[in-house]
């Protein structure tokens, strides 16, 4: 599937022409375009949305209304859950692991109030202190078992360094272990496999690259894919049982799907579908969102120097971190200043005759960096702006 016609330079200066720079956008056909790519993808699978690739309720509330299949929130922090539970959010599974008393007590009194907020755990430290609360607030807990996906091959770490929890013994153990406290309860697994669904496959110019990488995540599919079975069977057999188990994220949707045991997938970055994105073999996501900067200096002949602009990416540092200039085509950063804090060159060359004051347009490089720059999203839809949205910078939020 690929997401049709391309937007071109002058359809988006065209409907931005009366904003002040720098903005941010979010070209609502396109969003729609990657929401239906992703239901595709997902097969019959439940699609939980991880917020922290969105961060704007308006436009989590949009995604959630399109299709009963996306089916609740992946936040990533508890004060958020919070916030979005106030706002009338329900389904929220806190995918990282909460130490804060304060969040766990207010999380306490929204889940006696009625609302569905699970707790993530991969520590018997975990089960106890959130057991120890539940026990003070009397109200039991919903619990989620993260498990790590990561494998390893020839020597080589293939995954992230987050859930200590790897065999599927340790899993089972962990799980009877929650069973076995009062005042929590055991409502989901989760095994994201970070070394699939979020690394990039399809990188131009690093042929070499990209068939190791090829390479690696066909055999760690086949590792993970085992593990989940063997793990719901083992737990099966013991009688334990839970409302979903939870896997994959964006860049892995192909494969996670296959898996009858998973029941829900995780899905944030697809629907903006920022520039990391596009070095992915099986999917092309629609770019949805991106910001536009003004071109303040001309340096030399075919460098435009914008101001602002460096919103990069959070990660290992590489230049596939950095934003990535979009319209018009053919600009590209420069390599010894990439995209800078108050200032940005670009070079182009390109049929457009740019000048002072008119707009480049970027996009970012992986997630949640855009909407923790800008207040607002304008909203493009048929050749012209039709709203604009909060982000939750927008809300006053900041959660981490
Ligand atoms: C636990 C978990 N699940 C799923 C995802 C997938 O998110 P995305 O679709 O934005 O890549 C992530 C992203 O880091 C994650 O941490």
């Amino acid at each position: 599937m690929s997401y049709g016609d391309k937007r071109t330079y002058r359809q988006y200066a065209n409907a931005f022409s009366q904003l002040p720079m720098p903005y941010a956008y979010l070209d609502l056909e396109y969003l729609r375009y990657n929401i239906t790519d992703i239901l595709n993808r997902s097969g019959q699978k439940q699609v939980r949305i991880a917020s922290k690739s969105i961060r704007s309720v308006s436009v989590l509330r949009y995604i959630l209304e399109r299709d009963c299949r996306f089916s609740g929130v992946m936040c990533y922090s508890a004060q958020e859950a919070v916030c979005l539970a106030e706002r009338g959010l329900d389904d929220l599974l806190i995918g990282y692991p909460v130490w804060n008393e304060e969040s766990i007590r207010a999380i306490c009194c929204l889940i006696k109030q009625g609302k569905t907020i699970v707790f993530m755990v991969d520590d018997v430290k975990h089960v106890d202190r959130i057991a120890y609360f539940a026990r003070e607030e009397q109200v039991v807990l919903p619990i989620c078992l993260d498990i790590d996906m990561s494998t390893q091959l020839y020597g080589l770490y293939f995954g992230v360094r987050r859930s200590p929890v790897r065999s599927v013994g340790e899993a089972v153990t962990m799980a009877e272990y929650i069973l076995s406290q009062p005042f929590i309860r055991l409502e989901g697994l989760m095994g994201y496999e970070a070394q699939i669904a979020g690394v990039g496959d399809h990188t131009p110019k690093q042929a070499l690259k990209n068939m190791i990488i090829t390479y690696l995540k066909r055999r760690s599919i086949e590792e993970i894919a085992n593990k989940r079975l063997e793990l719901a069977y083992e737990l099966k057999k013991r009688d334990i049982h839970f409302r979903f188990f939870n896997g994959g994220g964006t860049g892995s949707l192909h494969s996670t799907c296959k898996e009858d045991v998973i029941n829900e997938v995780t899905v944030g970055s697809g629907f903006y579908g920022p520039a990391l994105f596009d070095s992915y073999r099986d999917f092309q996501c629609a770019p949805a969102a991106g910001y536009a900067i003004e071109i303040v200096r001309l340096p030399k002949e075919g460098v435009f120097t914008c101001h602002g602009g460096g919103y990069t990416g959070s990660g290992a540092t590489g230049t596939d971190k950095l934003p990535q200039p979009y319209l018009p085509l053919g600009s590209r950063l420069l390599a010894q200043e990439g995209a800078g804090e108050v200032q940005t060159p670009i070079m182009y060359k390109g049929e457009e005759r740019l000048q002072l004051g008119d707009p480049v347009f970027m996009r970012h490089s992986k997630a949640g960096e855009l909407c923790e720059r800008f207040k607002t999203l304008h909203c493009y839809e048929y050749g012209q702006i039709t709203g604009q949205i909060k982000t939750y910078r927008g809300e006053g939020w900041c959660f981490v």
